[in-house]
């Protein structure tokens, strides 16, 4: 099957009622282990590359494994997207060399560390938007600063984020500016700030409504009911595999993720993509010390590796059951990107804002 579009899959979640996790990809395993898990179950994917990602690997790379992916799996619908774009150049980079979707994340200056103003973020998007579409590309925007509400401290802690501390404000996406941006950008999908921030640290204990505003997810689906959601910073941080990184010689300190039902809350309220990287980091990390420590003679890397794709697995397969995503892939009928560009430039794709 070839690529198809975000838009064309996060239509057919809304229709049915269903989330899509979004994961990180750097490397083969994680693409295999994203790939068996959506066989097993399966689902339609959504794997996505950060600039981090690019620069590790090389975007050949990335885009050849993928490539390779839709080859192994050709019943397996497949989103290539282009995570946290920082300005309309790297979003047209990736659309030339192929991605189905991008992400321009207009909430941040070019730096990817400081909060931007409204206008400049409609202004980037508004131009990636023009370009994406034109060759049937989705895009998603952003708007609202991911951070904690318990500290105020933006979430850079990844390399992707505001810097800082920011106000009660900017770490929330609010209802009305978002119904106007979408209506000044055209984007396909925004990603909103409700509390959560990129990597391990989210929350110093189990999140309550006052640190992960689900309610705020609701009152922005209410007033943009035909615009899907993204939930950014929503790996749930695991209990077990936190607990065997520090058992086999890990020092992580005690922290907690965004529980996976609550996230189950957000998709009955909007939310189509769900944004995941770290739980798979951790799982990865986990298994490869503790494979490591209980293997001490094992020196080929096979086999530690190996075990990484079956942890990074499960997790896959338990998000993409929770989330409703599974089951899904054969009821896909792709549309190419040229119909898609014909449909975006009839102005039946354009999400409807009042
Ligand atoms: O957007 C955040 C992701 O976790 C990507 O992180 O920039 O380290 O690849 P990265
Ligand atoms: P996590 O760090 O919670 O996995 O979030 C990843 C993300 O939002 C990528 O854009
Ligand atoms: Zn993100």
């Amino acid at each position: 099957m070839p690529l198809i579009s975000m838009r064309q899959l996060l239509d057919h979640g809304a229709e049915n009622g269903y989330g899509v996790p979004a994961f990180n990809v750097n490397n083969l395993e994680q693409i295999q282990a994203i790939m068996q898990a959506a066989a097993e179950t399966n689902s339609p994917v959504i794997m996505q590359a950060s600039a981090g990602a690019r620069k590790y690997a090389g975007e050949p790379f990335l885009r050849h494994l993928i490539e390779a992916a839709i080859e192994q799996y050709p019943d397996i619908p497949i989103v290539m997207h282009q995570d946290h774009g920082v300005s309309p150049a790297v979003c047209q980079a990736s659309i030339r060399s192929g991605f189905s979707s991008v992400m321009m994340d207009g909430s941040l200056k070019e730096d990817g560390k400081t909060p931007a103003a409204y206008d400049y973020n409609v202004d980037v998007t508004r131009r990636v938007v023009d370009m994406a579409h034109a060759v049937g590309v989705s895009v998603e925007g952003e708007l609202g600063c991911l951070g904690s509400l318990e500290t105020g401290m933006a979430g850079e802690e990844d390399g992707v984020g505001a810097e800082g501390h920011l106000d009660h404000s900017q770490l929330l996406t609010d209802p009305e500016e978002a119904a106007q941006f979408v209506k000044a950008t055209g984007v396909d999908a925004l990603a909103i700030a409700i509390g959560t921030s990129h990597g391990a640290y989210k929350f110093t204990r189990p999140p309550t409504g006052d640190i992960l505003a689900i309610d705020r997810i609701k009152e922005i689906h209410k007033r943009i009911p035909n615009t899907h959601l993204v939930m950014h910073g929503s790996s749930s941080v695991p209990q077990d595999w936190l607990k065997i990184i520090n058992d086999y010689g890990g020092d992580m300190g005690q922290t907690y993720g965004v529980p996976v039902e609550e996230i189950v809350e957000g998709i009955k309220n909007g939310v189509r993509k769900v944004n995941i990287d770290t739980d798979l980091r951790m799982a990865s990390t986990g298994s490869i010390r503790r494979f490591l420590a209980e293997n001490r003679k094992e020196f080929d890397p096979r086999k530690f590796l190996g075990v990484t794709v079956k942890a990074m697995k499960e997790i896959c397969k338990a998000r993409y059951e929770a989330f409703g995503t599974a089951g899904n892939a054969p009821k896909i009928k792709p549309v190419s990107m040229d119909k898609m560009a014909e449909r975006y430039k009839k102005g039946e794709l354009n999400p409807v804002v009042k």
